[in-house]
């Protein structure tokens, strides 16, 4: 069996692979032209499926398989960190209490802004306080900010109680559940909200904006944190994965190095992704 191992398998096995432990897989393909050498040498990805496997989770070879298929289904997702019980104690360690000056600064450039939809809807997944749907939204551009917590939204509906007439508003809904308006989505933007995502829930993050950003719609991501450390929340990302997760759907029209927040220069990309 060994031996029939081809490159269309090995690809499909470090595509799986790569849902469930994205964060090894990208450290595998920078360190290693890991896919001639597990063809030449397929010992060598059992091997290595083996410590993965033994490393992150202790359930069997198939039992993950299976996992991974059932998160692409969207209606079986389940989250395993307790966003509600971190807005309840208080514990919100990522609000950066602004919006980024990465996102200030591409909405205001001359070269960037013209790339963003001006009139239609648009939403922030994960908008925790919600400085980014304030920002965002403008006369032409109403702005949705949602989140899974009700405690977020209580609180936020609290301290905007004239957000209707600034053309906002929030929601406490979950991003992969919720049924978009019927005319979709202009505009999203996703700012630590893949990061807070368990890696395994990848896929249906991607599939979820593909679904709801309707054609020529923009997703505009600050990608965050590009930094290689294990663990989560917050799950380090990197350009590649975004690309892998979103380039089926949409175009990447814009990135760069961003300059955001102080203390997180250099772990940041921003970029503008255009639904095809
Ligand atoms: C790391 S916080 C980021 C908040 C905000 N984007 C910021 O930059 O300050 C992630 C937020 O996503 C929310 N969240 C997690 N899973 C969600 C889901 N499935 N649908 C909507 N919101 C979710 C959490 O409650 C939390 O407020």
């Amino acid at each position: 069996m060994l031996a029939s191992f081809n490159q269309d398998i090995v690809s499909f096995v470090l595509r799986e692979l790569s849902n469930i432990f994205s964060l090894h897989f990208e450290r595998l393909k920078r360190e290693q032209g890991f896919s001639c050498m597990f063809r030449d040498h397929p010992g060598a990805l059992i091997r290595v499926l083996n410590a993965l496997i033994i490393k992150e989770t202790s359930f069997s070879f198939s039992s993950s398989f299976t996992n991974s298929s059932k998160y692409n289904m969207g209606e079986e997702l389940k989250q395993d960190i307790d966003w509600e019980e971190k807005w309840q104690s208080g514990n919100t360690f990522w609000d950066a209490g602004e919006p980024s000056p990465a996102l200030t600064e591409l909405i205001q450039n001359e070269e960037t802004k013209k790339l963003i939809p001006e009139h239609g809807r648009g939403l922030v997944p994960g908008c925790g306080s919600g400085y980014d749907v304030v920002f965002l939204a403008t006369k032409t551009r109403h702005m949705t900010g949602m989140d899974f917590s009700q405690t977020c939204v209580d609180k936020l509906l609290k301290d905007h109680p004239n957000a209707a007439a600034k053309n906002y508003d929030f929601v406490c809904d979950d991003f992969y559940k919720f049924t978009a308006p019927e005319e979709g989505y202009v505009l999203a933007y996703d700012y630590t909200f893949l990061c807070a995502m368990e890696p395994y829930m990848r896929p249906a993050w991607a599939k979820k904006y593909s679904e709801i950003i309707h054609k020529d719609g923009v997703l505009i991501t600050l990608m965050f944190p590009i930094d290689g450390h294990e663990g989560g929340p917050p799950f380090a990302v990197t350009q590649e994965l975004y690309y892998e997760l979103l380039s089926d759907n949409f175009d990447l029209v814009f990135i760069k190095d961003a300059i955001g927040h102080p203390s997180r220069i250099g772990k940041e990309k921003i970029a503008i992704w255009k639904r095809k």
